[in-house]
């Protein structure tokens, strides 16, 4: 599983200082690999030491948002009503919860409930991140991620992003994660490598900071 791998290449082999984020949770699957992959990493014999990670969830806990923006109501995934308000509804923050304290103590789970564009800019303000997995499908969604991550500089050194939907949208340049991502390049100029496609529509980069 590659969002394991990438979580383990993070904490375990990279040593890359700050903690894990899900950006859409939905019913927990991929959060529930996060949260056991942090705890088998620390009971690995090579930890070496490092400070415990803590694992942060964002979801709005009520399913997708109506989409919008045309980079968005464009995509086949959305005009065919796959991708519509409520869906991915999620069994709620306390149920989600419960998944991760199955492998973590409960202060080391940090669950933001609401739309991004309430929550992003609560969290703690030297908050850095390891490895983001960010699975909220849409461009917008995944746009205002990126931005609250490169505008309040949250990615460390050697820190994983995946991006869980990149080639949903027919793999266009035009719609959904891969615009957003295209944009923050133009934006941003992060010096990143290309760690390719996984899954069925995924991809993942490895960001670098010196
Ligand atoms: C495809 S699901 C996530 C699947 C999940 N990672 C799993 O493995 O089951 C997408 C999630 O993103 C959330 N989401 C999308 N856009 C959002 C936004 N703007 N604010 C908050 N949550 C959002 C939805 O609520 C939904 O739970």
């Amino acid at each position: 599983m590659k969002i394991s791998d990438s979580a383990k290449l993070a904490i375990l082999h990279g040593l890359v200082d700050g903690d894990v984020a899900e950006f859409g949770i939905s019913t927990g699957v991929s959060w529930e690999v996060l949260a056991a992959t942090i705890a088998a990493c620390e009971t690995s014999k090579n930890t070496r030491g490092l400070p415990p990670k803590t694992l942060y969830g964002f979801d709005s806990f009520r399913g997708m948002p109506e989409a919008k923006l045309p980079e968005d109501t464009e995509s086949p995934m959305v005009q065919r009503g796959i991708w519509r308000p409520g869906s991915c509804i999620s069994p709620g923050k306390e149920a989600i919860r419960s998944i991760a304290i199955k492998y973590l103590p409960v202060e080391r789970v940090q669950l933001y409930k609401g739309w991004f564009s309430e929550t992003l800019y609560t969290t703690p303000p030297l908050l850095k991140f390891c490895c983001v997995h960010i699975d909220c499908d849409f461009y917008e969604s995944t746009a205002q991620v990126l931005e609250y991550l490169f505008e309040t500089d949250r990615l460390s050194d050697g820190c994983i992003v995946l991006f869980d939907d990149f080639l949903e949208s027919r793999g266009s340049k035009k719609l959904g994660q891969r615009r957003a991502w295209i944009e923050c390049v133009e934006k941003y100029a992060p010096d990143f490598t290309d760690l390719g496609y996984y899954g069925t529509a995924s991809w993942r980069c490895i960001i670098h900071r010196d």
